[in-house]
């Protein structure tokens, strides 16, 4: 066992008027600080064979099997997982889920592959039957990837945002996302018509749906390019308003050179990207940036002092030819930038968060900068949590999380099993398994303790809506 952190000894007095007990058994990889900034081995818990238990959706006790399974000797309902690691569910930091549908289409760069392909989907989204069957789906391929908490765009429409929100109830799991505010540079089958009743439906929506359960809400300019400054300066009201209850604040930053020339075109004036977003009060503690692939110094500086979230989505980023992504200068150490991963579909190629370190691997790479698999699986999920301000909540495998869990197979296929006996410990496994890309690596999620994805059950997914033809 590496590094163990938990010194429970007596046996634990369970509440007697909690819920029943579960446990899930099998080994165990959990991260609890970041390496880019201690040293890797502090930053990890793996047990070899490891028990966690959860009595209503949350983690009551993990540790060694033996030492735990001790404290509870009632504990009779425990699924044991061989050949298989049980990790935090994955953060999905950054996805749009009413891209699903136009996700791999045969494009160009951004900003032509948006007029082609995205907006004329999204449009499609003020139908809420056709919604509701996206978010069906959108839920299915998350889960079946092990992911657990998405941060979603949705798009214009409020049935956007409650499709989603949804299904998100039904399977309980933790959800952020919000109304897509767009009033320019779009068509109009997808354009805010009114930028003060775009302000109005979204705060509608945030009363109607933050915090209800696990339900987490967003205001969301797409980008600085489609919002008028009327717009911005009104979501940046909105998010201020919220923003000490949790609200978050969501957009796209410096992904691309010609996004950023057409910001500077639009806003002659603004030093630089990040300064657009400040000046109409979007940058804040809780504010999440997708990309940051094209950051200047002194933009670094100011989304650490504001301590906001920055999403790596590498395989958006690779299939759109946008820039490449620098850790080194996100964790750069005298300024740090909370970090998470995104799968940006549908720039991104798949659902699968595990493959998204596996792309960050060879990006940076192809700037002589290799990411270690520690760094990279504590960027799938407790950096995406700090992403997203839910360390104390989401990400880890501890007393009082969450319970939500994916469980990693050891042996998706005949060749990576014969392969990994050549490799000795868990975290070089894992780093074959993202390298090798598949898309099976997941056998079960947990979402707050149920299990709601297993791969070998005849009812894969439970709770999902039954929506499919
Ligand atoms: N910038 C503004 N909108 C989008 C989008 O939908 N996808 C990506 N990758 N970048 C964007
Ligand atoms: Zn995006």
């Amino acid at each position: 066992m590496e590094n163990t952190s938990n010194n429970h000894s007596a046996p634990i007095p369970v509440d007697p008027d909690g819920g029943k007990l579960s446990g899930v058994r099998g080994q165990i990889l959990t991260f609890k600080a970041d390496p880019f900034l201690h040293d890797e081995k502090e930053c990890y818990d793996y047990y070899a064979d490891g028990l966690v238990v959860v009595q209503d959706g949350v983690i009551l006790d993990v540790g060694d099997y033996a030492e735990v399974q001790a404290r509870y000797p009632g504990l009779d309902d425990v699924e044991h997982h061989e050949d298989a690691v049980i990790m935090p569910g994955f953060v999905d930091a950054h996805v749009h889920y009413v891209q699903s549908p136009m996700i791999g289409s045969f494009g160009d760069s951004l900003l032509s592959w948006l007029n082609q392909y995205t907006f004329p989907t999204e449009s499609k989204f003020c139908d809420k039957a056709f919604a509701d069957k996206v978010a069906c789906i959108f839920f299915k391929e998350i889960l079946e990837q092990g992911t657990t908490t998405a941060n979603v765009f949705s798009t214009t429409f409020a049935e956007s945002v409650d499709a989603l929100f949804e299904e998100s109830e039904r399977y309980n799991a933790r959800t952020i996302t919000g109304k897509v505010l767009q009033d320019r540079n779009l068509p109009d089958s997808l354009r805010d018509p009114d930028t003060r009743e775009s302000i109005v439906i979204a705060e509608r929506l945030l009363r109607k749906w933050h915090h209800r359960g696990r339900q987490l809400y967003a205001v969301i300019p797409r980008f600085a390019p489609t919002s008028t400054p009327e717009q911005l300066q009104l979501a940046g009201e909105l998010y201020q308003r919220y923003k000490d209850q949790g609200v978050y604040m969501h957009t796209h930053l410096d992904e691309v050179q010609s996004e950023i020339d057409w910001v500077t075109q639009l806003f002659p004036e603004i030093p630089n990207y990040t300064e657009v977003y400040r000046h109409f009060g979007l940058v804040d503690r809780m504010s999440v940036f997708a990309h940051c692939c094209i950051v200047r110094p002194e933009e670094w500086q100011i989304l650490h002092d504001a301590d906001c979230g920055i999403v790596h989505c590498p395989s958006s980023n690779l299939f759109l030819g946008d820039g490449e992504f620098k850790f080194w200068e996100a964790k750069e150490e005298s300024r740090p930038v909370r970090t998470g991963m995104g799968t940006d579909v549908g720039g991104g190629t798949n659902f699968s968060i595990l493959r998204q370190v596996g792309e960050a691997y060879k990006v940076g790479m192809l700037q002589q900068r290799g990411l270690s698999p520690v760094r990279s699986l504590y960027l799938a999920t407790r950096g995406g949590a700090e992403t997203l301000h839910l360390e104390h909540t989401i990400g880890s495998i501890a007393p009082g999380y969450e319970a939500d869990m994916a469980v990693i197979d050891l042996k998706p296929s005949y060749f990576a099993a014969w392969r990994l006996q050549f490799s000795d410990d868990i975290i070089s496994k894992l780093f074959v398994l993202t390298t090798l890309g598949l898309n099976n690596l997941n056998k079960a999620t947990y979402v707050a303790g149920r299990k709601v994805y297993d791969r070998s059950r005849e009812r894969k997914w439970l709770y999902a809506a039954d929506l499919e033809k």
